[in-house]
């Protein structure tokens, strides 16, 4: 797919890979819908889009995505306000493992982006009025392997993928010109990670074997997921020492 001139939305986007994701496709000439929970950092980083790439190519719409309502409403200002969608990039993520948040982790990483792929299917199916599109679902290489510690954000990340290669494979994406792929990024330098790039245990070791990337060459992964008419169902993983690897099933 062309980016030019295209419609793209990306949840989670006032920081880190998601808004790497909205500055590319700004760059490639699209108009971006960002959305985030965060109303600070997401009106900082609509300035700062706006001053880059122009007033009218950019909105910030507050929301959550364990939202229906919030979501719904995000839906409709990009339909009402820029006609549409072509690009879906469901990122917003969370880690927390603790007895007490560990269900909100479930309701953002797994929920969330159940809920922002129906949503985006609802405005992209053909038999719907739309005009097809593509989207993407931000996993983790947690979804690829069993990480200790992590074993809640793990578990989501494996969803997303299972998730999204059914979708990629359905007669429904098929017949309205959907296709559905998933990133898989390592260890990124984002407000995610532990502070000042190491950690104890298992995950300092993990990121010592990996590497940290910058969130601008993850979002080249993105692009290709994006532009690459041929890849659906594509599991897309990277790494800062791995770079960037097409998962085989
Ligand atoms: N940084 C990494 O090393 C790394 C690696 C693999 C996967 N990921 C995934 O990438 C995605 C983006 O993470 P990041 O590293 O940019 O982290 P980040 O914390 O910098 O950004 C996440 C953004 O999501 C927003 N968000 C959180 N909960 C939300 C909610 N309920 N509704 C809407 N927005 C919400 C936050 O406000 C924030 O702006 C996540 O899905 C994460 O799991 C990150």
């Amino acid at each position: 797919m062309k980016v030019s001139g295209k419609i793209a939305l990306v949840t989670g986007a006032a920081q880190g890979l998601g808004k790497s994701f909205a500055a590319a496709l700004l760059k490639n000439g699209a108009k971006v819908l960002i959305s985030d929970v965060n109303s600070e950092a997401g009106k900082a980083t609509l300035k700062a889009f706006q001053d880059k790439y122009g007033e009218n190519n950019v909105m910030f719409v507050r929301a959550d995505v364990t939202s229906q309502a919030q979501m719904e409403a995000v839906f409709q200002q990009v339909r009402e306000r820029f006609g549409g969608l072509d690009i879906m990039s469901n990122n917003a993520g969370i880690i927390g493992e603790t007895r007490e948040v560990w269900e909100k982790t479930v309701d953002v990483n797994l929920k969330g982006v159940i809920r922002g792929t129906n949503l985006a299917l609802d405005l992209m199916r053909r038999d719907k009025g739309g005009r097809g599109g593509v989207i993407v679902n931000t996993a983790s290489i947690a979804g690829l392997m069993a990480v200790p510690g992590a074993e809640v954000y793990t578990a989501t990340k494996h969803g997303v993928i299972g998730f999204s290669r059914s979708w990629a494979r359905s007669p429904l994406c098929a017949d309205n010109g959907v296709r559905v792929n998933v990133l898989c990024p390592s260890f990124a330098d984002t407000a995610l990670l532990p502070r000042g790039g190491s950690a104890d245990g298992d995950v300092g070791k993990y990121m010592d074997e990996h590497g940290v990337m910058s969130p601008e060459y993850v979002a080249e992964g993105f692009l290709d997921l994006v532009q690459d008419d041929s890849k659906n169902g594509a599991v897309l993983k990277m790494g800062e020492k791995l770079g960037k690897v097409y998962v085989e099933y």
